[in-house]
């Protein structure tokens, strides 16, 4: 799964001085706007909502919406998540905001999953017997799978399709789809910087990330400036380029979280994985396009 694009990329050829128009055709060639969320029946997206922030956690009746919160960019603002089943590996909680877009789940290879709200069901140890006997969420199965017999993926069915719901259109988008105002001068310049410094070789797609796995420190081992938990530096594992749709909202950064500002975690990147330090000027840049990434789900 290690996609490396550099030639690919450096072979494309970011040509320096481009217009709006040439901007904008660049950046559609790497990026596109988040496409309308899929369709799905009313009840069984209802009942997702609701499951999502019950108390299903067998230990500590811990739920989905504790480490998610869509009012914290989709995720929990700690530097790891907490909990019993997230304590043998700690990890920075991934933001659930357009993640169903994501080609690939979760940091690293350990505990990739298909469906990553059945991953969070199993780890929260999930009792389906428990959850059909919940009075609270009775009218809310019966009305989602009448007269079927409740069971974890039934459950992760409708996690998944409430999940599906959360994109976050930004003004990013609106610039793709040909407002020029959507963006100011320095978040273009900032679109620019990314495109030819090549934080588009790992970082693209409607997600701007959340496709590829990489080693952190690709080029600069020491970029990464301890920032690599210890348990998987020594495993020499990789690690997905993150999504950064609504990055400004979710620190602190990396798989680590011992990252708590974003202008330091985009000139890390550009140590560690480009081998290219950044100016000041540069990184304020490249912060100011990364928050016309930040967007709201529909309520
Ligand atoms: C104790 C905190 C915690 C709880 C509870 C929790 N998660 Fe997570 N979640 C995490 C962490 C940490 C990650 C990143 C883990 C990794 O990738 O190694 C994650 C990853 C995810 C992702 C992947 C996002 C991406 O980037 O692709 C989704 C989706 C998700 N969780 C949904 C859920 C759902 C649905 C539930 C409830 C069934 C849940 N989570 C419960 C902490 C939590
Ligand atoms: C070779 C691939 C690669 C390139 C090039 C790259 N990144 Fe990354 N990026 C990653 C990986 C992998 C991670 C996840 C690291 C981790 O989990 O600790 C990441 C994480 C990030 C994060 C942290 C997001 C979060 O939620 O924790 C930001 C911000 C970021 N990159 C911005 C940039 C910028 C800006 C550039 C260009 C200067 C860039 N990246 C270039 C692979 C890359």
């Amino acid at each position: 799964m290690r996609i490396l694009l550099l030639g690919l990329g450096l072979a494309a050829g970011i040509g320096a001085a481009a217009g709006a128009e040439g901007l904008r055709e660049q950046a559609l060639q790497s990026f596109g706007p988040l496409p309308p969320a899929p369709e799905a029946p009313p009840a069984l997206v209802e009942l997702g909502r609701q499951l999502f922030a019950a108390p299903l956690s067998t230990e500590g009746g811990q739920s989905c919406l504790g480490c998610h919160d869509p009012a914290k960019g989709g995720a929990d603002g700690r530097e790891v998540a907490l909990g019993h089943a997230w304590q043998t590996a700690p990890r920075n909680t991934s933001t659930v905001l357009n993640a169903s877009l994501n080609a690939m789940p979760s940091w690293d290879l350990l505990d990739g999953m298909e469906s990553p709200a059945l991953s969070g069901l199993l780890a929260m140890k999930v009792d389906a017997a428990q959850v059909a006997a919940d009075p609270a969420l009775a009218s809310g199965l019966a009305a989602a799978f009448p007269g079927q017999e409740v069971t974890v993926p039934l459950l992760a069915e409708a996690i998944d399709a409430y999940l599906a719901t959360l994109m976050t259109p930004a003004p990013f988008d609106a610039w793709l789809e040909g407002d020029d105002a959507a963006l100011t001068a320095e978040a273009r310049e900032g679109l620019q910087l990314f495109l030819e410094r090549g934080c588009y070789f790992c970082h693209y797609g409607l997600t701007l990330g959340g496709d590829g796995y990489y080693p952190f420190g690709l080029v600069d081992a020491e970029g990464t400036q301890g920032f690599v938990l210890s348990d998987t530096s020594e495993a020499g594992l990789d690690f997905r380029a993150a999504p950064l749709r609504n990055v400004a909202l979710t620190a602190p950064y990396f798989h680590s979280g011992k990252v708590a500002d974003l202008g330091v975690a985009v000139s890390v990147m550009a140590e560690s994985q480009l081998g290219a330090p950044l100016s000041p000027e540069e990184t304020g840049k490249i912060v100011a396009f990364l928050e016309s990434l930040t967007g709201a789900a529909a309520p």
